[in-house]
């Protein structure tokens, strides 16, 4: 698996993203746990979930399929709730989700997206849990350039160590300020939903992908996610419950792109060429 640094390490390019795993029944959750595990046992070396994610569900099944394995092998991201971003509430949202994924640290405590509490208490909150061991590093999620600047203006807002926010080739909102900001300031960015989420609800599929995946002998899937690892520098971190669907992942780090061909996907799919309000999901 190709390396980037993410996070100030070597890391693969790609995480594994784990949003509605853990909600099915026996013989999925069996299925999710089997992905997660082919996902570490093929170079995968990073996991992301979040204490939303089926209330703590998903964490449980991380904590399940991660027992066995070599802690430090892989890096282990969650988030915690905006209204759980006070010190107080972060260090019990850490515990619970620690407990749930059945391990004593994170790499990285995000906070989901930003809510009411001010900033500097969220920071006191991070630096406090650090300081005790509980996690290894803190970054945002979902934060726009003014949300950066100004977390990066306050004290200690310069350890921030990532921000996670939506990239796809519908959702390019991110490569017109927030991608060239956190390139200069160290700042590793990972890219969510490469693929617009369960269904595709999110992006749409237009005809010059489809001819496009079709004259490369790859699926659309994997076209979509090798267009958002093209420069190799970012963490894209798409979702896959079935060995099936992570091996067809897995392969598209070494699909290239000719210049011809990003030009094509740009005229259907424009780069941003002003500041456009950032996209959620
Ligand atoms: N920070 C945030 O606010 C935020 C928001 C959204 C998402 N996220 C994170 O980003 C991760 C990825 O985003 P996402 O889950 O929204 O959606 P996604 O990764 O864009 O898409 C996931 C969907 O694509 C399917 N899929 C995966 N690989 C495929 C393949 N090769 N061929 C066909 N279908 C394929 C999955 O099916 P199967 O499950 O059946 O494989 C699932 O239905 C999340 O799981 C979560 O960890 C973060």
């Amino acid at each position: 698996m190709r390396q980037i640094t993410f996070n100030k390490q070597n890391s693969s390019e790609i995480g594994l993203g784990t949003w509605r795993m853990g909600e099915g029944n026996d013989s999925k959750s069996k299925e999710e746990i089997k992905s997660v595990q082919y996902a570490l046992d093929h170079g995968v070396t990073v996991l992301d979930t979040a204490e939303m994610y089926g209330d703590g569900k998903s964490e449980t099944l991380i904590g399940k399929a991660i027992k066995g394995y070599n802690r430090s092998d892989f890096q282990l991201i969650s988030k915690f709730y905006p209204n759980h971003a006070t010190p107080e509430l972060i260090k019990n949202s850490l515990e619970n989700s620690l407990k749930r994924l059945q391990t004593d640290y994170l790499d990285l405590y995000l906070l989901h997206w930003r809510g009411a509490t001010p900033l500097e208490e969220t920071i006191r909150g991070l630096q406090e849990v650090q300081k005790a061991g509980y996690i290894k590093n803190w970054g945002v999620s979902n934060f726009d350039i003014a949300d950066l600047k100004e977390l990066n203006s306050l004290p200690g807002g310069e350890d921030c160590r990532v921000n996670e926010d939506l990239y796809n080739v519908g959702s390019r909102g991110v490569e017109y300020s927030i991608l060239p900001w956190q390139k200069e300031h160290q700042m590793s960015f990972i890219g969510y939903s490469p693929f617009g989420s369960d269904g595709g609800d999110y992006l749409t599929i237009k005809p010059v992908l489809k001819d496009l995946a079709k004259q490369k002998h790859v699926s659309v899937h994997q076209l979509l996610l090798a267009w958002v690892l093209r420069n190799h520098d970012i963490l894209s971190i798409p979702k896959s419950s079935t060995v099936e669907h992570l091996k067809d992942n897995l392969a598209a780090v070494d699909i290239e792109f000719t210049s011809d061909e990003l030009e094509l996907i740009d005229s259907e799919y424009p780069k941003p060429n002003k500041k456009t309000q950032l996209e959620i999901i």
